[in-house]
């Protein structure tokens, strides 16, 4: 089994607060993050996708097409957006890297097919700040929504 793992950036804002809870309550748990004119990051997405070598390519997969498959899926839909506000995926989520990453997971993980049918999303990165970021396998499958 091969890996190989693309990575791509974006800028996206976003304020992480829970919508039942009072501004008090909110501001203890998440402290500036629950500010309520948002506030932004600086991405990075990197996915590691597995599989065996295709013979005809020499690839798992192709790296410019899996990059150009993470953009139109993700990338587009919220890059200098607001994920509170301005992404669908995200309504009715708080949007914490942990939530985000998981429906990233997701969104990539039924658009892979299109690109091989034999590579597997094995691994995403979402890097929040250089002290912050979150790594999933697609191994939860608990509740997400408010
Ligand atoms: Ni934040």
């Amino acid at each position: 089994m091969i890996y190989v793992t693309r990575k791509e950036h974006f800028n996206a804002a976003h304020r992480v607060y829970n919508p039942s809870w009072t501004d008090e309550e909110n501001l203890r748990v998440f402290g500036i993050c629950a500010n309520q004119n948002f506030h932004g990051h600086n991405f990075e997405l990197w996915v590691t996708v597995k599989g065996p070598i295709h013979p005809d390519t020499g690839f798992v997969v192709d790296m410019k097409k899996l990059g150009d498959m993470m953009k139109e899926a993700v990338i587009d839909k919220v890059d200098h957006r607001n994920l509170n506000l301005d992404v669908d995926f995200m309504q009715g989520i708080i949007p914490s890297c942990e939530n985000f990453i998981v429906q990233i997971w997701n969104i990539l993980a039924a658009r892979l097919p299109e690109l091989s049918s034999t590579a597997q999303l094995h691994y995403i990165k979402l890097i929040e700040t250089p002290k912050n970021y979150v790594e999933y396998y697609g191994e939860y499958s608990g509740s997400k929504t408010l």
